[in-house]
């Protein structure tokens, strides 16, 4: 069989992730004083024999440096009444955890309280692709609060709630 060689254009591409319904996560990172978050939905399962997972992070991003010198970070997949704290770690903040509720967990990155669930990951591998990385993190500790998560689809954050009113 022929492989094509023709690509799709970056406008095809966001349109058609864009159908991608994910659910909303923080990543955080902190490297000494510095403590950061970022909201990511390049988040995803690796394999359960060793614990693992990716995320997939702009080189561009201040959160780069910070995972890729520590060696670590968490993964905070946020609740369905977080949006606002989407939107922060969306923005650049100069401070990001100031009014932030959260702990430090046991790599130092913080955690946010009232998250649906966390997890810790130390950096196992580190492959970098085009403008991204991606960083594989064993996964060695983490909580469930059971909680409905935020979703985000076609550019919106949204809701498993709304989604049951939707298709009923
Ligand atoms: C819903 C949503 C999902 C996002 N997913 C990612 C992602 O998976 N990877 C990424 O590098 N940036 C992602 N971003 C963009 C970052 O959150 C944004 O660039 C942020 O300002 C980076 O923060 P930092 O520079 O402090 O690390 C996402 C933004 C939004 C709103």
């Amino acid at each position: 069989m022929m492989i094509p060689s023709q690509s799709i254009s970056g406008d095809q591409f966001k349109s058609v992730m864009r159908r991608f319904a994910a659910s909303v996560n923080v990543i955080t990172s902190a490297d000494g004083a510095v403590m950061n978050g970022m909201t990511a939905t390049a988040v995803c399962s690796v394999s359960a024999d060793p614990p693992s997972l990716l995320v997939i992070v702009n080189k561009s991003n201040r959160s780069h440096p910070v995972i890729s010198r520590s060696g670590t970070f968490a993964v905070n997949v946020l609740s369905s009444d977080q949006e606002e704290l989407a939107g922060h770690f969306a923005a650049k903040k100069p401070d990001p955890f100031a009014d932030i509720d959260h702990r430090i967990g046991q790599t130092g990155c913080p955690l946010i309280r009232d998250a649906d669930a966390t997890l810790e990951c130390a950096v196992v591998q580190e492959t970098d692709f085009g403008t991204h990385t991606i960083f594989i993190g064993r996964i060695v500790t983490c909580a469930v609060a059971s909680k409905s998560p935020l979703l985000y689809h076609e550019g919106r954050f949204c809701r498993l709630e709304d989604m049951a009113l939707h298709y009923a």
